[in-house]
């Protein structure tokens, strides 16, 4: 699959609306617009699915997650990361599980602690020869499927060399003084591996979601509640991601598949919609927006503009950077994450320059929910695609899933956001690609094994780690092979039925 060739179609197809419509109905788009009936996909869409590292492998125990996972009470029930479903001794047949839900990509993670367990490894350049056999099998074997790569090098996890959960009061990760350095020479050093494979790279999963849980909520690694030291990692996140960038660009100059381009780089940018609790309070309104900003916008301002609102104060002005030289244009295209709302409430607790707390579990908001208390929202992937389209860049859904222990509701799910999404290409986002999260079951990290993500059932008992697709593989297929989605297709699956198998969150 050549990348001009979609990024071209895709920028063409946007032009002509790729949706069809019948006028006497209306609706869709306004009170005067017209109901959209079906929505077709650009030539060249990416359909994938999407993994990582933790997540799936075994064998990562020296890294801040290993070490977390370890102590009483993180992860739900007790889980063990390394019962998941062992993704190294399924390459070949979960590449047969993508071919068989019609997918032609695949997005997972590069492990740092997996190529260099010891910090004495990573300085003398002396990576793991089994780390790098792992991901040269999976690199090749994806190459034989013409399964397309999109590669994280970095999903959540720190080697426990980076980030130590024993020690928080030190700093860790992003914080200590070399991560800059040091997350520059992993991409270095990957873009030279593993350049002649991957064209599409993620830096960053999620940097305001691992900051945020890890740094203010603290029930992620390192474990710390500090707003100042949030806000200090967003800093330092941003600068490190544009060295990424420009190492990456730097290092893989080899074009895998041959349309002009070697490297084409983002972030993994975790988007919401904000509503307000009470949408006729002026406070919940402010803090709403407010939220909108901190957490949709700051990061991508920073990257793509070079704009960073250093105060938090919503607004670029004296002492805030702009058109930082050091960031601007550090992203080739925009990967979104897509999983649904938060409410906003002025009055609940206050952060200085976050404001307040979004709320997301078990909202009272009438909506479906997903088995973690999640409101399904497709309408709100259409407004976050269409927030993020005025950047101009080609966007990349990165991550957009449900949790869904009985496999009932998942294929409505997926289709009612497909549905969306080919309405907000129509509209004119450049929406390029679209990854579901996830191809199997796997450690949902502090909700364990709880929440099923997997369009492939793992049956983590069992020691084959048995696969059983859901009913969704078949639905996904014909999604990915015809290209097209009638709204009566979407109308036609049955409701969602109440999460009969609920995962406390966090
Ligand atoms: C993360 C994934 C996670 C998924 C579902 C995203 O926030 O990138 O690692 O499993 O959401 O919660």
């Amino acid at each position: 699959m050549r990348i001009t060739a979609f990024l071209v179609s895709a920028a063409v197809t946007a032009v002509g609306c790729s949706s069809t419509s019948t006028p006497e109905t209306g609706g869709a788009g306004g009170s005067n617009a017209a109901a959209i009936t079906s929505v077709t996909f650009p030539k060249g869409f990416l359909w994938g699915s999407a993994t990582a590292g933790f997540q799936v492998e075994k064998g990562l125990a020296d890294t801040d997650w290993g070490a977390w996972a370890k102590i009483d009470g993180k992860i739900k029930g007790g889980d063990r990361p390394d019962d998941g479903p062992d993704a190294f001794a399924h390459v070949a047949g979960d590449l047969g599980l993508m071919k068989d839900a019609g997918l032609g990509a695949y997005r997972f993670s590069l492990e740092l602690a997996r190529i260099y367990p010891t910090r004495a490894a990573f300085d003398a350049d002396d990576p793991s020869a089994d780390g790098l056999a792992a991901y040269d099998d999976l690199m090749a074997k994806l190459r034989a499927a013409s399964i397309v790569p999109l590669v994280t090098l970095h999903h959540f996890v720190w080697p426990t060399w980076m980030s130590d959960p024993a020690d928080p009061k030190q700093p860790q990760g992003y914080e200590r003084a070399d991560a800059a350095d040091v997350m520059t020479a992993w991409c270095a050093r990957m873009g030279k591996r593993y350049g002649k494979d991957v064209d599409w790279w993620v830096t960053l999963n999620e940097p305001t979601v691992e900051a945020s849980i890890g740094y203010l909520a603290g029930l992620w690694p390192p474990g710390v509640s500090d707003v100042e030291r949030l806000v200090s990692v967003m800093k330092k996140q941003v600068e490190l991601h544009a060295r990424c960038y420009d190492a990456l660009h730097a290092a893989d100059t080899v074009d895998a598949d041959g349309d002009g381009k070697a490297a084409l780089v983002s972030i993994a940018k975790h988007n919401r919609v904000y509503e307000p609790a009470d949408p006729t309070s002026e406070d919940d309104l402010a803090a709403t927006e407010h939220s909108r900003r901190f957490w949709n916008q700051w990061f991508l301002d920073a990257i793509v503009k070079g704009d960073v609102d250093d105060n938090f104060d919503d607004a670029i002005g004296p002492g805030d950077r702009v058109g930082d030289a050091a960031l601007k244009g550090r992203a080739d295209y925009l990967g979104i994450n897509y999983y649904g709302v938060s409410r906003i409430a002025a009055n609940a607790l206050r952060f200085p320059h976050m404001g307040v707390q979004p709320s997301q579990f078990n909202l009272q908001d009438g909506r479906p929910r997903n088995d973690l208390g999640w409101s399904i929202a497709p309408e709100g992937f259409g407004a976050v695609l269409d927030e993020v389209a005025p950047y101009g860049l080609p966007i990349v859904v990165t991550e957009n899933g449900i949790a869904d222990g009985t496999g009932a509701n998942r294929s409505r799910y997926l289709l009612e956001h497909a549905f969306e999404l080919g309405k907000a290409i129509g509209r004119g986002a450049n929406v390029i690609g679209y990854f579901h999260w996830s191809l199997v079951d796997n450690f949902e990290w502090a909700s364990g094994f709880c929440p099923r993500f997997g369009l492939y059932h793992v049956d983590m008992a069992s020691p084959a780690k048995t696969r059983t697709a859901t009913p969704t593989v078949a639905v996904l297929k014909e999604l990915a092979t015809t290209g097209t989605l009638a709204k009566a297709t979407v109308d036609a699956l049955p409701a969602y039925a109440a999460p009969t198998s609920p995962c406390a969150s966090f």
